[in-house]
């Protein structure tokens, strides 16, 4: 009897993360957003702010993405010593979709229409890396970590000069994602050969060029 209603609990959680990770605005941030009410932008032309709208929603899907990628990987992955810090990384994700949903508002943007999509993939990849075993659910985390980091970098550097909001975010991002890579690493996640990680940055190309517009 209880086994049934612990696994009902676990269907209703699962669901609540989902809607709280696409819906928009349903994000509950546990830090306030690096883009602070006293820090201001200096004035952008309208193709400036329709090209930081497009980097902002790809850095939304891609807080999407890690979202799915911990809720998959948390229905097969053991990881009994690290599960703590894993859920303090989670958290640290939700607040990276909420920061970056918030500023695509700011920016009177929308988040991706795809973003249902990812989260499926993404959601799937996590739970098959997660059943293989804990070294390759980690080496995925830390891989993933390190790809977003390159973006966010990328990011920074093409962000018009001056939207400073939106740099603001991208900057306590890439802070934590290094942070996350490192302890997945540091946990026991293997190093990818070379070519898995050429496939997940094909992935990443698909995503970043969809949802820039989409
Ligand atoms: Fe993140
Ligand atoms: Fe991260």
């Amino acid at each position: 009897m209880n086994r049934q209603y612990s696994r009902a609990d676990d269907l209703v959680r699962q669901f609540d993360a989902v809607l709280r990770t696409l819906v928009p605005r349903a994000a509950q941030p546990s830090r306030p957003s690096p883009a602070a009410p006293e820090l201001r932008d200096d004035a952008m032309s309208e193709p400036e702010r329709r090209h930081a709208e497009g980097l902002m929603r790809i850095n939304h899907t891609g807080e999407v993405c890690a979202q799915a990628l911990y809720q998959g990987q948390g229905l097969t992955a053991k990881l009994p010593e690290i599960r703590g810090q894993m859920e303090a990384a989670a958290q640290e994700e939700i607040d990276h979709l909420a920061w970056c949903d918030a500023r695509l508002q700011e920016l009177d943007g929308h988040t991706s229409r795809l973003n249902p999509l990812f989260y499926a993939a993404s959601f799937g990849i996590g739970a098959v890396a997660g059943a293989i075993g804990d070294r390759v659910s980690l080496g995925f985390v830390a891989a993933t970590e390190e790809q977003v980091g390159r973006h966010l970098d990328a990011h920074m550097a093409e962000l018009p000069p001056g939207d400073h909001r939106s740099r603001a975010v991208l900057r306590q991002m890439a802070i934590d994602e290094a942070h996350h890579a490192q302890q997945a690493l540091e946990a026991g996640g293997a190093r990818f050969p070379r070519p898995v990680k050429a496939g997940m940055t094909l992935m990443s190309k698909v995503m970043t060029k969809s949802v820039y517009k989409l």
